[in-house]
């Protein structure tokens, strides 16, 4: 039965969802609601990923994620397909999963693959559903949706639009999805609002059964596109602004990370997103922080925001400062030409943009590790999940199997990613395959006095 038999009750039905675009947003929504017992169908394009999923294969790394996959397959409530016909008869309401990255050489968000999920999905719906965009986008985008929607279905079946903005963060991912800090969404009518509702209602029951309470903002279109970007580009200058005192520590002898410690027990300040390092990547907070700068351009109202473009200017810097460090490290001080590693084997340990995930989507690491071969250090590339990936983004630099083979005598260590299998290792053991005991600490993991008592010439940010 569709959802519309009980459109003018209190939801207690469960709508039918779709998840259109299944990468690691849309995916992980499809299997945890599943989970949550919804009857779901992911949709995306590509069959070899399709077939994955129906196979149980998670085509990404997600700590979890893989069993509640076959559990939900198994329990017939979840399954994946190409097929768009099926997609649009089979759901009450629709979610927009697809990805909006940034347009080459601009710094605005590319629609395309929302244009052609909501065309294609439009060209066959035959029945009254709503249609939630999940993507983020440019502020304004809703509104673009509900045109293309009337424009491919003649207006007919009174087809509506929400928005629901995510706030999942790889590696935490599940977490985010069943358990999330706040439900956000936007729709223009009490029979589409309370469709929203019923799609949530499932995250609302596990909070209960857990005595949780989850905060529901129910908004217009414009505020539920904007906070997204709005969240993102906090969370940016946050980062930028721990990494712009780490400098002022570094210079005035200082310890960033203390001082993070310091104002972060401050409630007004908190004290998340303030780990200095080597700056912010991924497939989200980058390009959010540009698209939002654009957008307000776009609108006239950039003035307000050029001081983001500080914080990803701050952010990028932090790359050519690590290439910098590591150079000092190794004594070779940078030239007017740069920094020169000729005959230096580094090691770089991580790839990822950060651990526990096998994403290098605009990960400062390989972009450290490809600066250092840049500068002809003999580099050699180490990452727990991320080396698949960091082969195609970057195949112009060696890889190696295993931590040891990557650090086996290295004139210098580079340690980019806090993976755990880097943060418990033993300053003595790894003394002893290395060349020369000099270590860089990106993330500033490691306990300095340890390292130093071992005989390692330690350099970690701002400390
Ligand atoms: C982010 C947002 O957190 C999430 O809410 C949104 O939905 C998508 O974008 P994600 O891209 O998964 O999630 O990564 P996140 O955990 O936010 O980390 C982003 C980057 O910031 C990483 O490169 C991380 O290493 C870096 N970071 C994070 C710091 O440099 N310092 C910190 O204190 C925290």
């Amino acid at each position: 039965m569709s959802y519309e038999a009980h459109s003018n009750q209190t939801p207690t039905a469960r709508p039918t969802v779709s998840f259109l675009g299944c990468g690691y947003l849309g995916a992980t929504y499809a299997i945890c609601f599943a989970e949550m017992g919804y009857e779901v169908i992911g949709y995306d394009i590509d069959q070899e990923k399709i077939d994955a999923f129906n196979t149980g294969t998670l085509p990404f790394v997600e700590k979890g994620l893989p069993e509640m996959l076959r559990r939900n397959l198994e329990s017939g409530r979840l399954r994946f397909t190409t097929d768009i016909a099926d997609v649009a008869d089979a759901a009450d309401v629709h979610f927009i999963c697809v990805g909006t990255p940034q347009r080459p050489g601009e710094h605005s968000a590319d629609l395309t693959y929302i244009e052609s999920a909501v065309v294609s999905l439009s060209q066959h719906l035959k029945r009254k559903c709503l249609v939630v965009g999940k993507s983020t986008v440019p502020v304004g985008t809703a509104t673009w949706v509900e045109e293309l929607i009337e424009r491919h279905t003649g207006g007919e079946y009174g087809i509506e639009v929400g928005w629901s903005p995510e706030f999942l963060q790889e590696s935490n991912a599940m977490h985010d999805v069943m358990r999330p800090n706040r439900i956000v969404y936007a729709a223009r009518s009490e029979w589409a609002l309370n469709l929203l509702r019923a799609a949530h209602q499932g995250i609302l029951e596990l909070a209960a059964l857990e005595d949780r309470e989850v905060p529901v903002v129910e908004t217009d279109f414009a505020t539920a596109e904007l906070v997204k970007v709005a969240a993102n580009a906090f969370l940016s200058t946050k980062i930028s602004f721990i990494n712009a005192m780490a400098d002022l520590c570094e210079t005035a002898g200082g310890d960033v990370a203390g001082l993070a410690r310091a104002i972060g027990y401050d409630g007004r300040i908190g004290n998340k997103f303030l780990r200095a390092g080597i700056g912010f990547g991924g497939g989200c907070l980058p390009k959010d922080l540009r698209a939002l700068t654009a957008r307000a351009e776009e609108l006239g109202v950039g003035d307000s925001f050029h001081f983001l473009n500080e914080v990803d200017t701050i952010n990028t810097r932090r790359r050519t400062k690590a290439v910098r460090a590591i150079s000092e490290l190794a004594d070779r001080p940078s030239g007017p030409a740069g920094p020169n590693l000729e005959g230096l084997k580094v090691a770089v340990l991580g790839a990822t943009f950060k651990p526990d995930t096998d994403d290098v989507r605009d990960s400062p690491a390989l972009a450290i590790a490809r600066k250092l071969a840049a500068a002809r250090g003999e580099v050699i590339v180490y990452d727990p999940e991320g080396l698949d990936n960091a082969r195609v983004e970057a195949p112009e630099l060696s890889y190696a199997k295993t931590l040891s083979d990557a650090v086996e005598n290295a004139d210098v260590i580079s340690m980019l990613v806090p993976w755990e299998e880097f943060r418990t290792l033993d300053p003595e053991s790894l003394g002893a395959q290395v060349g020369q005991r000099r270590i860089f600490d990106g993330m500033n993991v490691l306990e300095p006095a340890r390292w130093r008592a071992a005989g390692w010439t330690y350099k970690g940010t701002g400390r």
